[in-house]
């Protein structure tokens, strides 16, 4: 089989032509051969040379007057830019491993010996270079048959390649998720049997395969081989938690698992977005902490949005993903998740919508989202219903915003504006006077703009301040202590009813 018409990057070329001038075979190898017989497209190359890698960079760069060369002189690796390719060199290798590394022992090699030693027959395929056979496969393992059967198999005995790097164990379920295809059986046992040798494997790599897993077409496939091998076991018990159905008096619950995989599989079909994926994958990661059972009323997951949230951060913590926005990001999610199907169940009232937009701000198209694919009953009409009242919350959505734009709400009196107002310093009839006017204006008693606010404010702040120094003053005489003084003023709050006009 021959590839030479595929080949019409210069780099290919050039690189043959440099190795043909140092009499060494080079070959262009792994991932980049593979997506190019699946048509997929592909930002790297990685070329090998029976030789020095560093050296036929440079020589290749030069020939190419392609930018600068990075060279990696303890890994014997080297590589530049040319066009819009990363292009990777190294010398043949042969690696043997240590149980308890992922380092190997490095020696010189053929590209046989290179071949070996990779992970998988559909990335151990290589294209020959040199001008004698420019674009020939060298498939010692049958890859092309496998990729037309849609097979991952290890080039070797499954047990060796996995217990030589058990982060493979975790590429074959990702490569099965990216591309639909299947793991062959003796490989999937292998990797059961292996799964242990995972904890080896730090949590970023663990997480870039994880990331992968869920951005592809249908990530419920990489879960439930996750599931099915244990691998799941190693690093995420809040997953595997959720798998089961209990019964009691006859009655049981859905399985979560299950349910969860057919959100995120919902949700991969609507948007791209990683972590909306994360959200989806955790919305419900709460509910086997929260289940009850009632005898009148079944299964119940009572606050598992809330608990859920607040286990957010110590997954991402324990798994290395970023713990910033895009943390917060799925754990507003992760807390709103059941609000849009709390309206459709009420008369969908402005006030309550004015409070989600303002809660969800621009993530509440996504929440949408989520909310949709959170639907996931066998019975169509149920379906239907719930879809057909999703679209009146969304229509109501859209109206609200449109009319009292609260998305992006601020606050339209700062707590600076009552400090100077009233002559005050900092306290906490400035937290209270702001929440009031917030409050009302969600609650449509006041229109959204500064007016309102600032009259509102003269009106209702010196009735806040004075109640604040009455129990001041009763807190000084020893009537109570500050955390009494905090709940006297807190249900003083509470009985406060704010009429639009005096
Ligand atoms: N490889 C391997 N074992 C690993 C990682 C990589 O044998 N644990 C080999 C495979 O031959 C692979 C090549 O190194 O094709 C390049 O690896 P990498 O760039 O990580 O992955 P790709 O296969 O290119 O796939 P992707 O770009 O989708 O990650």
């Amino acid at each position: 089989m021959n590839f030479a018409s595929q080949l019409t990057h210069p780099v290919f070329k050039a690189v043959g032509e440099e190795a043909d001038r140092k009499g060494e075979a080079a070959f262009a190898i792994g991932g980049f051969v593979r997506d190019l017989i699946l048509n997929r497209p592909c930002k790297d190359i990685d070329i090998v040379v029976e030789g020095s890698g560093i050296d036929l960079a440079k020589a290749a760069a030069k020939e190419l007057k392609a930018g600068k060369v990075a060279v990696f002189k303890n890994f014997g690796t080297a590589m530049f830019r040319c066009q819009d390719m990363e292009v990777e060199f190294v010398g043949a290798r042969k690696e043997s491993y240590q149980r308890g590394s992922r380092k190997p022992i490095v020696e010189d090699g053929t590209i046989e010996d290179d071949q070996n030693r990779r992970d998988f027959t559909i990335n151990a395929m290589a294209l020959r270079l040199n001008a004698d056979g420019f674009g020939d496969l060298v498939d010692p393992f049958g890859g092309l048959s496998d990729i037309e059967d849609q097979i991952i198999r290890t080039p070797l005995d499954p047990d060796v390649t996995y217990s030589d790097d058990p982060l493979r164990m975790l590429r074959a379920v990702r490569f099965a998720s990216q591309l639909g295809f299947h793991i062959e059986k003796r490989s999937l046992d292998a990797i059961e049997r292996n799964a242990e040798r995972l904890d080896i494997i730090s949590a970023e790599r663990i997480h870039v395969e994880l990331n992968k897993i869920l951005l592809s077409p249908r990530p419920s496939v990489g879960f439930k081989l996750m599931m099915k091998t244990v691998l799941l076991h190693r690093f995420f018990p809040e997953m595997v938690a959720l798998k089961g159905v209990e019964r009691r008096n006859g009655i049981g619950h859905k399985d979560n698992f299950y349910h969860t995989l057919e959100v995120v599989d919902n949700v991969a079909m609507v948007s791209q977005s990683l972590w909306l994926r994360w959200a989806a994958l955790l919305h419900d990661i709460a509910k086997p902490p929260t289940k009850r059972f009632h005898p009148d009323h079944g299964w119940t997951f009572h606050g598992h949005e809330d608990r859920g949230a607040r286990m957010v951060p110590k997954i991402f913590k324990r798994l290395k993903l970023p713990l910033d926005h895009q943390m917060k990001y799925v754990q507003k999610l992760v807390l709103l998740h059941l609000r849009p199907i709390a309206l459709t169940k009420e008369e969908v009232t402005d006030s309550a919508v004015r409070r989600l937009l303002f809660e969800a701000g621009d993530d509440v198209d996504d929440l949408m989202k989520l909310a949709r694919a959170d639907i996931t009953s066998k019975n169509e009409a149920k379906v239907e219903r719930y879809l057909r009242n999703y679209e009146v919350v969304v229509k109501k959505l859209i109206e609200v915003e449109e009319k009292d734009r609260v998305r992006n709400f601020e606050p339209p009196i700062t707590g600076e504006d009552v400090m100077a107002t009233f002559g005050i310093p900092p306290c906490r009839p400035i937290g209270a006077i702001k929440n009031l006017i917030k409050d009302a204006i969600m609650d449509g008693i006041i229109p959204n703009d500064p007016a309102a606010a600032r009259a509102l404010m003269m009106r209702y702040g010196p009735v806040v301040l004075d109640a604040w120094k009455s129990i001041q003053s009763r807190l000084s005489e020893g009537e109570f202590n500050e955390k009494g003084a905090r709940e006297a003023f807190d249900a003083w709050l509470e009985s406060v009813e704010v009429s639009p006009n005096p």
